[in-house]
């Protein structure tokens, strides 16, 4: 079951939650008590970002690809810390300033390590080595492109190293286990992970396979890994091998079960589009819990930060970007666009609008078809109904933008802001200079190209003076086909 986290008094984020079971009136929460349990003991999170993703054909750093409006790494960056990875280490190959940026934005103290050579995973979990020389009570090992990961997987592999193992593993029985270790057990306890290329024809028929995440006692880690060595197919440190090293010591390991879909890691575009399906139908689904109307959810895109207030409804065919917050009772019409923007209490929305970052939308303000809002305010009530950019612009409580309304806020070089005071009226087809400020219940008259401030409760009107010529279109018809000279142009 799924459950929100709360942001803000009614508006909810879409970020997933477990639902914590409600133990009786007066009783206390067993959940409670392991949170608390949890709490007591000092957690390292070790990520590895160190993959090269060639597979992914892209310029882009693998785990910098977005999912649900976010990078992979982010995903996996939250996962961490709700699972109460206070401490976050993340191993990054050479050339990934860009990776730690991003983790640096996500987590600010979060610690880089730079693995120089890619030597397999154990030895990319010892790039990390200062970290867990310090013994964190609980290590968790998590893969960068592995962003499904749910928060609670993680949490139950710390409850396994607090209950006395030293390492946990996360097993998934996959459709098709090809290409993943495999989890050698007997009698129910954990032997070995043996890497495909390494197995033997019966250890390949084991479906049990290793979903790549492992937590690592504090006190044994450093002990484990650097027992390790590189005696395999690949000639690689292998931390999988860390199950047979921590037996022959005498320490427990273990296996936990999980779903396919917690450990689906991201190699390729087509297994990135896989993974966002899955996110997509989770965040539809939380949104639907949450009271959202959508006729049709399968038609509309979500990012993982999309936040609902109560009642707001959702026509078919709507994409969120990233950094949208919807407000009560407000209604998003079919083939709109949103991003970066926050549509307040019962504002109208499309069909066919964009609002791009910084668009900011009052109470019950109209935004209608063909119409672009970028870094602007719409007070409440200001309605631009058909065919209208906005950007860069304030826009009054009750102010109406008229069909075809421009605010050429570029002059070539620097962008410029328009100010539209309260209750203004701009016509049809008018071209708003930047910088230029409309007075509060100003008018503009239609077609005007408006260079000059504009003083309130004033018409401005700028366009050349109407001639009209009497019976001139009538002529035109009578000599049309005689080949006898057209009327005079009128002007
Ligand atoms: C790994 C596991 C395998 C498991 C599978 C699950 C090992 C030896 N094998 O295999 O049992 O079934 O994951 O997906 O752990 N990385 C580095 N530096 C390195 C090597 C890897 O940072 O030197 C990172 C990669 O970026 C990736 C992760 O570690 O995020 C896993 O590495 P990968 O090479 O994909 O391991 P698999 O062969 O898939
Ligand atoms: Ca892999």
């Amino acid at each position: 079951m799924l459950a929100f986290i709360a942001c803000g008094e009614r508006v909810k984020t879409l970020a997933l939650l477990p639902c914590r079971p409600r133990g009786p009136r007066g009783a206390v929460n067993p959940a409670t008590l392991e949170s608390n349990r949890m709490r007591q003991r000092t957690c390292l999170a070790i990520v590895l970002a160190a993959g090269e993703g060639t597979r992914m054909r892209s310029a882009l750093p693998k785990v910098l690809h977005p999912l649900g409006g976010r990078p992979l790494l982010e995903h996996v960056l939250t996962a961490a810390k709700l699972a109460g990875g206070a401490e976050i280490a993340v191993v990054v190959g050479p050339d990934h300033a860009a990776v730690a940026e991003t983790t640096h934005r996500i987590v600010p103290d979060a610690q880089i390590f730079e693995q120089r050579e890619r030597r397999g995973t154990a030895h990319a979990v010892l790039a990390a080595k200062p970290a867990i020389a310090h013994k964190p009570d609980d290590i968790l090992v998590v893969f960068a492109d592995t962003p499904l990961l749910h928060q609670e997987t993680l949490a139950r592999m710390r409850a396994a190293i607090a209950d006395g193992a030293a390492v946990a593993v996360l097993g998934f029985t996959p459709a098709d286990p090809t290409g993943y270790g495999r989890l050698v057990t007997r009698g129910g306890e954990l032997i070995a992970i043996v890497e495909e290329r390494d197995a033997t024809a019966e250890e390949r028929k084991i479906g049990f396979c290793n979903g790549g995440l492992m937590a690592l006692a504090g006190e044994h880690a450093l002990g484990l890994l650097e027992r390790i060595g590189n005696a395999n197919a690949k000639s690689e440190y292998y931390l999988t091998d860390a199950v047979a090293i921590a037996r022959d010591m005498g320490l427990k390991a273990i296996a936990i079960e999980t779903g396919e879909d917690d450990v689906r890691g991201i190699n390729t575009k087509a297994q990135l589009a896989e993974a966002e399906a899955v996110l997509q139908e989770r965040l539809r689904a939380a949104a639907l819990e949450a009271g959202v109307t959508m006729i049709a959810p399968h038609t509309v895109f979500l990012s993982a930060d999309t936040k609902f207030g109560k009642d707001v409804t959702i026509e078919p065919n709507v994409v969120f970007g990233p950094g949208v917050t919807v407000e009560d009772n407000a209604v998003i019409r079919s083939f709109s666009h949103l991003e970066g923007a926050h549509v307040g209490k019962g504002a109208r929305v499309g069909p066919y609008a964009r609002l791009r970052p910084g668009a900011e939308l009052g109470a019950d303000v109209h935004i209608g078809n063909f119409v672009e809002v970028k870094a602007a305010q719409i007070e409440a009530g200001a309605k631009a109904n058909h065919l209208a950019y906005i950007g860069d612009a304030r826009v009054g409580a009750g102010a109406n933008i008229g069909a075809g309304t421009i605010t050429c806020n570029f002059d070539g070089n620097a962008k410029h802001h328009t100010d539209i005071g309260a209750g203004a009226f701009i016509g049809s087809n008018s071209s708003l200079v930047a910088p230029v400020k409309i007075g509060d219940g100003a008018y503009v008259g239609s077609g005007s190209v408006v260079t000059k401030d504009v003083p309130a409760d004033a018409l401005a009107v700028e366009r050349g003076a109407q001639t009209i010529k009497e019976g001139w279109a009538k002529r035109l018809r009578q000599v049309k086909g005689t080949g006898k000279k057209k009327p005079a142009k009128p002007g």
